[in-house]
């Protein structure tokens, strides 16, 4: 059977929604394959939507906006673009394809370019073929991946480097200095990989305590990469010893409150 993907369309109302909407009145044909759901403002999705979509077995999500400058609340389709970026980079260390979720403007007045976006997402999704997490049989390291980014995706200091992207860049931060953008992109790229690694970890023991050895075999990571994490997520109180074995530290999650 031809392979149809499940597409997810979160719309901002005020433009992309109302961009669909002129498709449908003026018949203009596009993929059935998208189901949509209407937010206020593309501001509004929040990376934790499109993963739990991605987690649910979508094999695409497309976000839709207003064109940058005309936002009903100003600049929510800027903040939009920046968690989309981040996003882009969390999902791509998971396994998944980030090229899954894109990111497009469409005004109220454009309902073929809605159309013919629509098609051409659909025809990228239909080229990669059914998500590795849909079906009968996910793929099971990419869903735990998945659930570990979108731990991530809630971390305060990430969430703080997004939000707060144009000011660092364009006005001053707290010692009255710009931060140049490609030292801001490092710095996010690198909080990403740190914050996904440590919930990788502490998803892991959640579901059974191991040692520093037993998390790096199953992780695929080296026992070093594990022990320096572990020493900062004892200190935050994520994780404590649950018993010793021989000389061996048995690692358990806590209850981060
Ligand atoms: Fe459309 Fe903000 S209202 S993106």
């Amino acid at each position: 059977m031809e392979f149809e993907p499940k597409i997810v369309g979160f719309l901002c109302n005020w433009c992309s929604y109302a961009g669909a909407d002129l498709a449908g009145v003026s018949r203009i044909q596009y993929p059935p394959n998208i189901r949509i759901v209407r937010v206020m403002c593309s501001g509004r999705i929040d990376p934790d939507f499109i993963l739990e979509t991605l987690i649910h077995g979508a094999d695409g999500v497309l976000v839709m906006g207003c064109h940058p400058g005309d936002c009903h609340y100003i600049e929510g389709n800027l903040h939009a673009e920046r968690k989309a970026k981040m996003l882009r980079n969390l999902i791509a260390e998971t396994g998944l394809e980030p090229e899954r979720m894109h990111l497009e403007w469409v005004s109220a007045s454009e309902g073929a370019r809605f159309a013919q976006l629509v098609k051409e997402f659909t025809d990228r999704i239909t080229k990669l073929g059914p998500s590795p997490i849909s079906g009968e049989n996910p793929n099971k390291v990419i869903l735990e991946n998945l659930l570990a980014a979108k731990r991530t995706a809630g971390d305060f200091r990430l969430r703080v480097i997004v939000g707060r992207e144009r000011e660092l860049v364009e006005d001053k931060n707290a010692y009255g200095e710009k931060v140049p953008q490609e030292k801001l992109d490092e710095l996010l790229s690198e909080a990403i990989k740190t914050e996904y690694t440590r919930n990788r970890i502490y998803n892991m023991l959640e579901k059974e305590s191991l040692s520093v050895r037993e998390l790096s075999k199953r992780l695929d990571l080296s026992t070093q990469d594990v022990l320096t994490n572990i020493v900062v997520m004892r200190k935050k109180g994520m994780l404590g010893v649950e018993r010793i074995e021989g000389t061996t530290p048995i690692y358990m999650s806590l209850e981060v409150r």
